[in-house]
């Protein structure tokens, strides 16, 4: 399908999403999940007051949390029980080479700081460069990259995060 290949596409089923997003940083009492009438509510800290110290993104929840992590701004604890092997892979893939977008990094050192191996492998990734199907529609539904983009990491919005290495760079080196 040609449409499918079309940046603006994508842009414009995101527009109509994002219209229906809440606003961030809401008082707990106004978030629509907490009871406004618990008790309890007066001992949490508010959002606005343990997210505005962090170093600030434009989209989302308004935090860059990798960075905030590498600024030593937040220094969350690797696992609970302290018995818990921690795994960091340094290995960057690109995939999408010399299509009608920038070309897509992805950091496998930024997402293990954050997430186990087996958050990822063997679903919904196979641990294996070229082995998966992505695909921008899959994502933009929820599944692969889209299972925690726009749910728990940075929204898809921010295409070039993701689409991010330039084809003629990739095309310079390969011709070296
Ligand atoms: C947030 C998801 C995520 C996490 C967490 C993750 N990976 Fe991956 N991994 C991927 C993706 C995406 C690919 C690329 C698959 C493709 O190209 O089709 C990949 C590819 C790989 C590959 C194949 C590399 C190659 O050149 O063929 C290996 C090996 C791998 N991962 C190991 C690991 C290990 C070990 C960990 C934990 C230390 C880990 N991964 C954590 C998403 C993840
Ligand atoms: C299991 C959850 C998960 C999946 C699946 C996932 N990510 Fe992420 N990703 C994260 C989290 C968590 C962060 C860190 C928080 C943030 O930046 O919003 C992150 C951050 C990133 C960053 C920013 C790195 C930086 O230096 O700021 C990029 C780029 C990225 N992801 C690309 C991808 C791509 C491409 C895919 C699919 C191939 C993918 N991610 C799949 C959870 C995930
Ligand atoms: C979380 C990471 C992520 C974000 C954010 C993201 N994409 Fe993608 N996109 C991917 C991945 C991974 C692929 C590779 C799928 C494939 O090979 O077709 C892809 C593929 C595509 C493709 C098909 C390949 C091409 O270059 O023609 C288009 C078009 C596209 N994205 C457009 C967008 C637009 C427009 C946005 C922003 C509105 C966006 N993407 C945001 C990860 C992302």
């Amino acid at each position: 399908m040609r449409w499918l290949r079309r940046p603006a596409v994508y842009v414009a089923m995101l527009a109509a999403a994002a219209s229906a997003a809440p606003l961030p940083w809401l008082p707990l009492a106004a978030d629509g999940v907490h009871d406004p009438a618990a008790p309890g509510l007066a001992f949490l800290q508010q959002p606005a007051e343990a997210l505005a110290p962090l170093p600030r993104d434009s989209a989302g929840n308004l935090v860059r949390w990798v960075q905030a992590l590498e600024s030593g701004a937040i220094a969350p604890r690797s696992t609970l029980l302290g018995h818990t092997p921690v795994r960091v892979l340094d290995q960057d893939i690109i995939v999408s080479r010399f299509r009608s977008m920038p070309a897509v990094k992805f950091p496998h050192r930024q997402h293990t700081h954050w997430l186990d191996c087996s958050n990822c492998h063997p679903f919904p990734f196979a641990d294996k460069a070229g082995a998966n199907k992505l695909s921008m529609v899959a994502i933009l539904n929820g599944e692969q990259c889209g299972l925690c983009h726009g749910a728990v990491a940075f929204p898809l919005t921010e295409c070039n995060r993701c689409h991010s290495v330039s084809n003629e760079a990739l095309k310079r080196e390969a011709a070296k």
